[in-house]
Protein backbone atom coordinates (compact mmCIF):
# COMPACT_ATOMS: atom_id res chain seq x y z
CA UNK A 1 0.00 0.00 0.00
CA UNK A 2 0.98 3.52 -0.89
CA UNK A 3 2.42 5.26 2.54
CA UNK A 4 2.17 9.13 1.13
CA UNK A 5 -1.45 9.58 -0.25
CA UNK A 6 -2.14 13.04 -2.09
CA UNK A 7 -4.55 15.27 -1.21
CA UNK A 8 -6.52 18.17 -3.04
CA UNK A 9 -4.37 21.42 -2.91
CA UNK A 10 -6.69 23.87 -2.21
CA UNK A 11 -9.69 23.88 -0.38
CA UNK A 12 -12.18 24.25 -3.62
CA UNK A 13 -10.05 21.70 -5.38
CA UNK A 14 -12.26 18.91 -4.16
CA UNK A 15 -15.21 20.69 -4.86
CA UNK A 16 -14.17 21.30 -8.54
CA UNK A 17 -13.42 17.86 -9.20
CA UNK A 18 -16.40 16.76 -7.68
CA UNK A 19 -18.51 18.95 -9.62
CA UNK A 20 -16.23 18.32 -12.39
CA UNK A 21 -16.47 14.50 -12.48
CA UNK A 22 -20.48 15.01 -11.47
CA UNK A 23 -20.91 17.73 -14.62
CA UNK A 24 -20.17 15.81 -17.89
CA UNK A 25 -21.95 13.43 -20.69
CA UNK A 26 -24.33 12.46 -18.09
CA UNK A 27 -26.24 16.00 -17.92
CA UNK A 28 -25.76 17.08 -21.72
CA UNK A 29 -25.89 13.53 -23.61
CA UNK A 30 -27.79 10.71 -21.33
CA UNK A 31 -30.12 12.77 -19.58
CA UNK A 32 -32.12 13.86 -22.72
CA UNK A 33 -31.47 10.47 -24.26
CA UNK A 34 -33.26 8.82 -21.04
CA UNK A 35 -36.12 11.46 -20.85
CA UNK A 36 -36.56 11.04 -24.63
CA UNK A 37 -37.88 7.47 -24.28
CA UNK A 38 -39.26 7.53 -20.89
CA UNK A 39 -41.86 9.99 -21.48
CA UNK A 40 -40.31 13.46 -21.16
CA UNK A 41 -41.60 15.41 -18.01
CA UNK A 42 -43.02 11.80 -16.30
CA UNK A 43 -39.22 10.99 -16.49
CA UNK A 44 -38.14 14.51 -15.41
CA UNK A 45 -40.46 14.45 -12.12
CA UNK A 46 -39.05 10.85 -11.32
CA UNK A 47 -35.95 11.96 -11.83
CA UNK A 48 -35.89 15.17 -9.63
CA UNK A 49 -37.23 13.71 -6.66
CA UNK A 50 -34.37 10.62 -6.88
CA UNK A 51 -31.81 13.58 -7.00
CA UNK A 52 -33.41 15.12 -3.83
CA UNK A 53 -34.31 12.44 -2.08
CA UNK A 54 -31.67 9.69 -2.99
CA UNK A 55 -28.70 11.74 -4.36
CA UNK A 56 -27.65 14.18 -1.79
CA UNK A 57 -27.87 11.76 0.96
CA UNK A 58 -26.22 9.43 -0.86
CA UNK A 59 -23.52 11.37 -2.13
CA UNK A 60 -22.69 12.03 1.33
CA UNK A 61 -22.69 8.21 2.62
CA UNK A 62 -20.18 8.01 -0.04
CA UNK A 63 -18.26 10.85 1.26
CA UNK A 64 -18.69 9.13 5.12
CA UNK A 65 -16.71 6.51 3.67
CA UNK A 66 -13.93 7.77 1.65
CA UNK A 67 -12.85 10.53 4.08
CA UNK A 68 -13.27 7.91 6.72
CA UNK A 69 -11.17 4.99 4.75
CA UNK A 70 -8.79 7.57 2.81
CA UNK A 71 -9.13 4.51 0.51
CA UNK A 72 -10.05 3.66 -3.00
CA UNK A 73 -13.44 1.66 -2.63
CA UNK A 74 -12.33 -1.47 -2.43
CA UNK A 75 -9.84 -0.67 0.11
CA UNK A 76 -12.13 1.31 2.28
CA UNK A 77 -14.71 -1.54 2.69
CA UNK A 78 -12.09 -4.24 3.48
CA UNK A 79 -10.46 -1.94 6.11
CA UNK A 80 -13.43 -0.05 7.78
CA UNK A 81 -15.17 -3.64 8.16
CA UNK A 82 -12.80 -6.49 8.22
CA UNK A 83 -14.78 -8.46 6.12
CA UNK A 84 -13.77 -10.33 3.22
CA UNK A 85 -17.47 -10.44 1.90
CA UNK A 86 -17.13 -6.46 1.90
CA UNK A 87 -14.06 -6.88 0.37
CA UNK A 88 -15.36 -9.20 -2.83
CA UNK A 89 -18.07 -6.61 -2.93
CA UNK A 90 -15.79 -3.73 -3.25
CA UNK A 91 -14.73 -5.57 -6.62
CA UNK A 92 -17.69 -5.00 -8.05
CA UNK A 93 -17.19 -1.36 -8.78
CA UNK A 94 -13.82 -1.95 -10.16
CA UNK A 95 -15.93 -3.57 -12.78
CA UNK A 96 -18.71 -1.06 -12.76
CA UNK A 97 -15.37 1.66 -13.30
CA UNK A 98 -14.21 -0.63 -16.60
CA UNK A 99 -17.94 -0.40 -17.66
CA UNK A 100 -18.52 3.06 -17.34
CA UNK A 101 -15.31 4.31 -19.23
CA UNK A 102 -15.80 1.93 -21.72
CA UNK A 103 -18.75 3.37 -23.45
CA UNK A 104 -18.32 6.86 -22.12
CA UNK A 105 -15.21 7.58 -24.18
CA UNK A 106 -17.32 6.09 -27.01
CA UNK A 107 -19.51 8.85 -26.68
CA UNK A 108 -16.65 10.87 -25.76
CA UNK A 109 -14.81 10.58 -29.54
CA UNK A 110 -18.48 11.21 -31.04
CA UNK A 111 -17.97 14.49 -29.04
CA UNK A 112 -14.71 15.11 -30.83
CA UNK A 113 -15.55 14.52 -33.61
CA UNK A 114 -18.23 17.22 -33.67
CA UNK A 115 -16.21 19.49 -32.34
CA UNK A 116 -13.65 18.87 -34.94
CA UNK A 117 -16.26 18.54 -37.53
CA UNK A 118 -17.74 21.84 -36.06
CA UNK A 119 -14.76 23.79 -38.08
CA UNK A 120 -15.84 22.68 -41.43
CA UNK A 121 -19.57 22.59 -40.72
CA UNK A 122 -19.56 18.50 -41.86
CA UNK A 123 -22.74 17.80 -40.20
CA UNK A 124 -25.15 21.17 -40.84
CA UNK A 125 -26.92 19.47 -44.00
CA UNK A 126 -28.72 16.75 -42.67
CA UNK A 127 -27.36 16.16 -38.82
CA UNK A 128 -29.70 13.04 -38.37
CA UNK A 129 -27.58 11.50 -40.74
CA UNK A 130 -24.71 12.49 -40.09
CA UNK A 131 -24.91 11.23 -36.57
CA UNK A 132 -26.08 7.50 -37.98
CA UNK A 133 -22.61 7.95 -40.40
CA UNK A 134 -20.21 8.41 -37.61
CA UNK A 135 -21.98 6.83 -34.25
CA UNK A 136 -20.05 2.95 -34.74
CA UNK A 137 -17.74 1.94 -36.74
CA UNK A 138 -14.00 2.09 -37.34
CA UNK A 139 -13.89 6.01 -37.37
CA UNK A 140 -15.90 5.61 -33.70
CA UNK A 141 -13.20 3.61 -32.89
CA UNK A 142 -10.33 5.86 -33.43
CA UNK A 143 -12.39 8.79 -31.74
CA UNK A 144 -12.92 6.84 -28.86
CA UNK A 145 -8.80 6.18 -28.72
CA UNK A 146 -8.05 9.65 -28.55
CA UNK A 147 -10.36 10.36 -25.84
CA UNK A 148 -8.87 7.70 -23.97
CA UNK A 149 -5.33 8.81 -24.33
CA UNK A 150 -6.52 12.21 -23.65
CA UNK A 151 -8.08 10.80 -20.28
CA UNK A 152 -5.05 8.54 -19.36
CA UNK A 153 -2.50 11.10 -20.20
CA UNK A 154 -4.06 13.70 -17.36
CA UNK A 155 -4.63 10.85 -14.94
CA UNK A 156 -1.24 9.40 -15.61
CA UNK A 157 0.46 12.23 -15.10
CA UNK A 158 -1.91 13.82 -12.02
CA UNK A 159 -2.15 16.91 -13.36
CA UNK A 160 -4.39 18.36 -10.91
CA UNK A 161 -3.66 22.20 -11.28
CA UNK A 162 -4.85 21.90 -14.71
CA UNK A 163 -8.11 19.84 -13.68
CA UNK A 164 -8.76 22.44 -11.37
CA UNK A 165 -8.36 24.98 -13.27
CA UNK A 166 -9.82 23.94 -16.14
CA UNK A 167 -13.09 23.07 -14.70
CA UNK A 168 -13.17 26.87 -12.90
CA UNK A 169 -13.83 28.30 -16.47
CA UNK A 170 -15.78 25.11 -18.19
CA UNK A 171 -18.94 25.62 -15.58
CA UNK A 172 -19.92 28.74 -16.65
CA UNK A 173 -18.69 28.59 -19.94
CA UNK A 174 -21.47 25.30 -19.98
CA UNK A 175 -23.94 27.24 -18.03
CA UNK A 176 -24.17 30.69 -20.45
CA UNK A 177 -23.62 28.49 -23.34
CA UNK A 178 -27.13 26.38 -22.26
CA UNK A 179 -29.08 29.23 -21.36
CA UNK A 180 -28.12 31.16 -24.16
CA UNK A 181 -29.06 28.08 -26.66
CA UNK A 182 -32.20 27.44 -24.38
CA UNK A 183 -33.22 31.31 -25.13
CA UNK A 184 -32.75 30.96 -29.11
CA UNK A 185 -33.89 27.38 -28.93
CA UNK A 186 -37.41 28.76 -27.24
CA UNK A 187 -38.02 31.52 -30.45
CA UNK A 188 -38.30 28.42 -32.72
CA UNK A 189 -41.40 27.57 -34.81
CA UNK A 190 -42.91 24.53 -32.88
CA UNK A 191 -40.84 24.97 -29.69
CA UNK A 192 -43.87 24.55 -27.79
CA UNK A 193 -44.38 21.39 -28.47
CA UNK A 194 -40.81 19.94 -27.30
CA UNK A 195 -41.20 22.15 -24.22
CA UNK A 196 -44.96 20.26 -23.26
CA UNK A 197 -43.00 17.12 -23.73
CA UNK A 198 -40.67 18.30 -20.98
CA UNK A 199 -42.61 19.77 -18.63
CA UNK A 200 -46.32 19.33 -18.38
CA UNK A 201 -46.11 15.18 -17.03
CA UNK A 202 -48.19 12.81 -18.76
CA UNK A 203 -49.64 11.75 -15.47
CA UNK A 204 -51.89 8.68 -17.15
CA UNK A 205 -48.25 7.37 -18.90
CA UNK A 206 -46.62 8.48 -15.36
CA UNK A 207 -49.07 5.83 -13.86
CA UNK A 208 -49.08 3.29 -16.76
CA UNK A 209 -44.97 3.55 -17.18
CA UNK A 210 -43.83 4.24 -13.55
CA UNK A 211 -42.16 0.74 -13.14
CA UNK A 212 -40.04 1.61 -16.47
CA UNK A 213 -39.46 5.02 -15.47
CA UNK A 214 -38.25 4.27 -12.07
CA UNK A 215 -34.86 2.00 -13.03
CA UNK A 216 -34.04 4.14 -15.88
CA UNK A 217 -34.66 7.69 -13.57
CA UNK A 218 -32.73 6.42 -10.81
CA UNK A 219 -29.83 5.16 -12.54
CA UNK A 220 -29.72 8.35 -14.34
CA UNK A 221 -29.51 10.69 -11.36
CA UNK A 222 -26.66 8.16 -9.89
CA UNK A 223 -24.87 8.55 -13.32
CA UNK A 224 -25.23 12.29 -13.18
CA UNK A 225 -24.42 12.15 -9.78
CA UNK A 226 -21.51 10.10 -10.25
CA UNK A 227 -23.03 7.59 -7.64
CA UNK A 228 -22.76 4.29 -7.15
CA UNK A 229 -19.76 3.04 -8.91
CA UNK A 230 -17.31 4.55 -5.96
CA UNK A 231 -15.70 8.00 -7.86
CA UNK A 232 -17.29 9.81 -4.66
CA UNK A 233 -15.40 8.00 -1.98
CA UNK A 234 -12.36 7.65 -4.10
CA UNK A 235 -12.75 11.55 -4.72
CA UNK A 236 -13.41 12.00 -0.65
CA UNK A 237 -10.47 9.99 0.45
CA UNK A 238 -8.09 12.96 -0.44
CA UNK A 239 -10.30 15.31 1.45
CA UNK A 240 -9.57 16.74 5.03
CA UNK A 241 -12.11 16.96 8.06
CA UNK A 242 -12.55 20.59 7.88
CA UNK A 243 -14.82 20.42 4.75
CA UNK A 244 -18.52 19.92 5.84
CA UNK A 245 -19.83 17.34 3.64
CA UNK A 246 -23.67 17.95 3.52
CA UNK A 247 -23.08 21.78 2.60
CA UNK A 248 -20.63 20.40 -0.25
CA UNK A 249 -22.86 17.84 -1.24
CA UNK A 250 -25.65 20.04 -1.32
CA UNK A 251 -23.87 22.37 -3.73
CA UNK A 252 -22.34 19.37 -5.76
CA UNK A 253 -26.02 18.01 -6.52
CA UNK A 254 -27.71 21.55 -6.79
CA UNK A 255 -25.37 22.93 -9.94
CA UNK A 256 -24.90 18.95 -11.27
CA UNK A 257 -28.79 19.23 -11.53
CA UNK A 258 -29.13 22.51 -12.78
CA UNK A 259 -26.86 21.98 -16.01
CA UNK A 260 -28.94 18.74 -16.51
CA UNK A 261 -32.18 20.44 -16.72
CA UNK A 262 -30.95 23.20 -18.73
CA UNK A 263 -29.37 20.92 -21.52
CA UNK A 264 -33.64 19.38 -21.49
CA UNK A 265 -34.34 23.21 -22.29
CA UNK A 266 -32.14 23.45 -25.24
CA UNK A 267 -32.65 19.88 -26.37
CA UNK A 268 -36.32 19.03 -26.41
CA UNK A 269 -37.83 22.80 -28.05
CA UNK A 270 -35.09 22.50 -30.89
CA UNK A 271 -35.77 18.83 -31.50
CA UNK A 272 -39.35 19.26 -31.72
CA UNK A 273 -38.73 22.46 -34.06
CA UNK A 274 -36.63 19.99 -36.17
CA UNK A 275 -39.66 17.74 -36.64
CA UNK A 276 -37.66 14.56 -35.44
CA UNK A 277 -39.67 14.48 -32.35
CA UNK A 278 -38.75 12.76 -29.30
CA UNK A 279 -37.34 9.36 -28.76
CA UNK A 280 -36.09 9.21 -32.71
CA UNK A 281 -32.52 9.89 -32.31
CA UNK A 282 -32.12 7.85 -29.24
CA UNK A 283 -28.44 8.33 -28.03
CA UNK A 284 -28.09 10.89 -30.39
CA UNK A 285 -30.77 13.30 -29.41
CA UNK A 286 -28.19 15.60 -28.30
CA UNK A 287 -26.16 15.45 -31.26
CA UNK A 288 -29.23 15.96 -33.79
CA UNK A 289 -31.22 18.94 -31.78
CA UNK A 290 -27.43 20.56 -31.38
CA UNK A 291 -26.38 20.49 -34.74
CA UNK A 292 -29.57 21.70 -36.13
CA UNK A 293 -29.51 24.21 -34.51
CA UNK A 294 -25.46 25.26 -34.65
CA UNK A 295 -26.64 24.62 -38.45
CA UNK A 296 -29.38 27.71 -38.23
CA UNK A 297 -27.46 29.81 -36.14
CA UNK A 298 -26.05 33.32 -37.18
CA UNK A 299 -22.17 32.45 -36.14
CA UNK A 300 -23.72 28.82 -35.67
CA UNK A 301 -19.84 27.56 -36.22
CA UNK A 302 -18.55 29.26 -33.68
CA UNK A 303 -20.66 28.84 -31.57
CA UNK A 304 -20.62 24.44 -32.42
CA UNK A 305 -16.29 25.25 -31.89
CA UNK A 306 -16.96 26.42 -28.48
CA UNK A 307 -19.76 24.38 -27.44
CA UNK A 308 -18.66 21.16 -27.99
CA UNK A 309 -14.38 22.25 -26.95
CA UNK A 310 -16.51 23.43 -23.50
CA UNK A 311 -18.45 19.98 -23.09
CA UNK A 312 -14.87 17.66 -24.45
CA UNK A 313 -13.61 19.24 -21.32
CA UNK A 314 -16.40 18.33 -18.90
CA UNK A 315 -16.42 14.94 -20.59
CA UNK A 316 -12.74 14.76 -19.76
CA UNK A 317 -13.13 16.16 -16.06
CA UNK A 318 -15.87 12.60 -15.75
CA UNK A 319 -13.84 10.42 -17.74
CA UNK A 320 -10.85 10.43 -15.09
CA UNK A 321 -12.59 10.51 -12.51
CA UNK A 322 -13.83 7.15 -13.81
CA UNK A 323 -10.32 6.22 -14.65
CA UNK A 324 -9.02 6.89 -10.76
CA UNK A 325 -11.42 4.79 -9.47
CA UNK A 326 -9.32 1.48 -11.04
CA UNK A 327 -5.94 3.08 -10.64
CA UNK A 328 -6.14 3.98 -7.50
CA UNK A 329 -7.40 0.56 -6.55
CA UNK A 330 -4.49 -0.73 -8.48
CA UNK A 331 -1.76 1.62 -6.55
CA UNK A 332 -3.29 1.78 -2.57
CA UNK A 333 -3.65 -2.15 -2.90
CA UNK A 334 -0.82 -3.11 -4.95
CA UNK A 335 2.07 -0.92 -4.46
CA UNK A 336 1.31 -0.75 -8.63
CA UNK A 337 2.57 2.95 -9.61
CA UNK A 338 0.00 5.36 -10.94
CA UNK A 339 1.97 5.31 -14.26
CA UNK A 340 1.80 1.62 -14.85
CA UNK A 341 -1.75 1.23 -13.44
CA UNK A 342 -3.30 3.34 -15.57
CA UNK A 343 -1.26 1.98 -18.61
CA UNK A 344 -2.39 -1.25 -18.07
CA UNK A 345 -5.94 0.00 -17.70
CA UNK A 346 -5.78 2.17 -20.35
CA UNK A 347 -4.92 -1.01 -22.86
CA UNK A 348 -8.33 -2.76 -21.22
CA UNK A 349 -9.97 -0.04 -22.30
CA UNK A 350 -8.69 -0.13 -25.78
CA UNK A 351 -10.84 -3.18 -26.00
CA UNK A 352 -13.35 -3.11 -24.43
CA UNK A 353 -14.61 0.73 -25.87
CA UNK A 354 -13.84 -0.59 -29.04
CA UNK A 355 -17.00 -2.86 -28.75
CA UNK A 356 -18.69 -0.68 -27.44
CA UNK A 357 -17.97 1.64 -30.52
CA UNK A 358 -18.41 -1.32 -33.15
CA UNK A 359 -22.19 -2.26 -31.96
CA UNK A 360 -25.12 -0.13 -31.44
CA UNK A 361 -26.46 -3.02 -29.32
CA UNK A 362 -23.80 -4.12 -26.88
CA UNK A 363 -23.47 0.13 -26.75
CA UNK A 364 -27.20 0.61 -25.83
CA UNK A 365 -27.31 -2.23 -23.78
CA UNK A 366 -24.10 -1.42 -21.68
CA UNK A 367 -24.20 2.50 -21.69
CA UNK A 368 -28.48 1.99 -20.43
CA UNK A 369 -29.88 -1.14 -18.55
CA UNK A 370 -26.69 -2.03 -17.61
CA UNK A 371 -25.21 0.89 -16.20
CA UNK A 372 -28.61 1.46 -14.55
CA UNK A 373 -28.44 -1.89 -12.58
CA UNK A 374 -24.92 -1.37 -11.42
CA UNK A 375 -25.07 1.63 -10.37
CA UNK A 376 -28.24 1.10 -8.29
CA UNK A 377 -26.79 -1.95 -6.84
CA UNK A 378 -23.93 -0.30 -6.32
CA UNK A 379 -25.19 2.71 -4.15
CA UNK A 380 -27.52 0.20 -2.12
CA UNK A 381 -24.57 -1.54 -1.30
CA UNK A 382 -22.42 1.98 -0.06
CA UNK A 383 -25.37 2.91 1.83
CA UNK A 384 -26.00 -0.58 3.45
CA UNK A 385 -22.27 -0.39 4.32
CA UNK A 386 -23.08 3.16 5.75
CA UNK A 387 -25.75 2.07 8.27
CA UNK A 388 -24.90 -0.92 9.44
CA UNK A 389 -21.31 -0.92 9.40
CA UNK A 390 -19.91 2.55 9.97
CA UNK A 391 -23.30 3.07 11.85
CA UNK A 392 -22.65 4.92 14.96
CA UNK A 393 -19.13 6.00 13.10
CA UNK A 394 -20.59 7.39 9.94
CA UNK A 395 -22.67 9.82 12.09
CA UNK A 396 -19.05 11.23 13.85
CA UNK A 397 -17.51 11.48 10.10
CA UNK A 398 -20.33 13.32 8.63
CA UNK A 399 -20.33 15.74 11.83
CA UNK A 400 -16.96 16.05 11.48
CA UNK A 401 -16.57 20.01 9.75
CA UNK A 402 -20.37 20.11 9.72
CA UNK A 403 -21.46 22.61 12.41
CA UNK A 404 -24.81 23.04 13.93
CA UNK A 405 -26.99 21.82 10.57
CA UNK A 406 -24.68 18.24 10.48
CA UNK A 407 -25.13 17.97 14.11
CA UNK A 408 -29.14 17.94 13.65
CA UNK A 409 -29.47 16.01 10.72
CA UNK A 410 -26.63 12.94 11.21
CA UNK A 411 -28.97 10.95 13.20
CA UNK A 412 -31.62 10.90 10.94
CA UNK A 413 -29.43 11.16 7.79
CA UNK A 414 -28.23 7.20 8.69
CA UNK A 415 -31.50 6.01 9.41
CA UNK A 416 -32.07 7.15 5.82
CA UNK A 417 -29.00 5.68 4.64
CA UNK A 418 -29.27 2.47 6.24
CA UNK A 419 -32.70 1.45 6.04
CA UNK A 420 -35.30 3.67 3.30
CA UNK A 421 -32.89 4.06 0.57
CA UNK A 422 -31.53 0.81 0.67
CA UNK A 423 -35.31 -0.70 0.42
CA UNK A 424 -35.74 1.92 -2.33
CA UNK A 425 -33.23 1.23 -4.53
CA UNK A 426 -33.29 -2.84 -3.98
CA UNK A 427 -36.87 -2.43 -4.99
CA UNK A 428 -36.00 -0.78 -8.11
CA UNK A 429 -32.71 -2.91 -8.91
CA UNK A 430 -34.92 -5.80 -8.75
CA UNK A 431 -37.88 -4.48 -10.53
CA UNK A 432 -35.95 -4.21 -13.64
CA UNK A 433 -33.44 -7.52 -12.85
CA UNK A 434 -35.99 -9.76 -12.56
CA UNK A 435 -37.91 -8.99 -16.30
CA UNK A 436 -34.11 -9.57 -18.03
CA UNK A 437 -33.79 -12.59 -15.93
CA UNK A 438 -37.60 -13.97 -17.37
CA UNK A 439 -39.20 -13.70 -13.51
CA UNK A 440 -42.65 -12.19 -13.28
CA UNK A 441 -43.72 -10.94 -9.81
CA UNK A 442 -46.23 -8.37 -8.45
CA UNK A 443 -45.88 -5.54 -7.05
CA UNK A 444 -46.10 -6.71 -3.63
CA UNK A 445 -43.34 -9.75 -4.01
CA UNK A 446 -40.83 -7.40 -4.94
CA UNK A 447 -41.59 -5.65 -1.76
CA UNK A 448 -41.35 -8.00 0.40
CA UNK A 449 -38.23 -9.36 -1.43
CA UNK A 450 -36.22 -6.29 -0.67
CA UNK A 451 -37.58 -6.10 2.74
CA UNK A 452 -35.59 -9.62 2.71
CA UNK A 453 -32.91 -8.80 0.83
CA UNK A 454 -31.84 -5.22 3.13
CA UNK A 455 -32.06 -7.34 6.39
CA UNK A 456 -29.92 -10.18 5.75
CA UNK A 457 -27.49 -7.83 4.18
CA UNK A 458 -27.29 -5.78 7.27
CA UNK A 459 -27.85 -8.07 9.78
CA UNK A 460 -25.21 -10.55 8.28
CA UNK A 461 -22.72 -8.15 7.78
CA UNK A 462 -22.99 -5.47 10.57
CA UNK A 463 -20.66 -5.19 13.00
CA UNK A 464 -21.20 -4.78 16.95
CA UNK A 465 -20.99 -1.25 17.75
CA UNK A 466 -23.60 -0.19 14.86
CA UNK A 467 -26.28 1.50 15.72
CA UNK A 468 -29.01 0.09 13.59
N1 LIG B 1 -21.42 11.97 -13.68
C1 LIG B 1 -20.73 11.77 -14.90
C2 LIG B 1 -21.49 12.48 -16.02
O1 LIG B 1 -22.56 12.96 -15.81
C3 LIG B 1 -20.52 10.33 -15.23
C4 LIG B 1 -19.92 9.49 -14.14
C5 LIG B 1 -20.63 8.42 -13.62
C6 LIG B 1 -18.64 9.74 -13.66
C7 LIG B 1 -20.10 7.62 -12.61
C8 LIG B 1 -18.08 8.93 -12.68
C9 LIG B 1 -18.82 7.88 -12.16
O2 LIG B 1 -21.05 12.52 -17.10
Amino acid sequence: MADTRESWQTRLGFILAAVGSAVGLGNIWRFPWMASENGGAAFLVVYLGIVLLVGVPGLLGEFVIGRRSKRNPVGALSSLSDSKGWSAFGHVFVVTAVLLLSFYSVVGGWILRYFGASFTGAYFGNPGAYFSSINYGFEAVAFHVLFLFLTAAIVGFGVKGGIERATKVMMPAIVVLLVGLAAWGLTLDGASAGLAFYLSPDLGYLQTHFLDILPAAAGQALFTLSLGAGTMVTYASYLGEDRSLPVDGTFIAGLNTLVGVLAGFVVFPILFALGSGAGQPGAGAVFVSLAGAFAALPYGQVVAVVFFGVVALAALSSSISMLEIPVSFLVDEYGVSRRKATVAFTGLFLVTGSVNALSAQVFGFVAGTLVNLLLTGGLAGFLLFTGWVLGTDAVAELRSGAGDLGQRLATPWLYAVGVVLPLFLVFTLLSSLLPLLGVQLGTGAVVALAVGVVVVCGVTLRRPQSVL
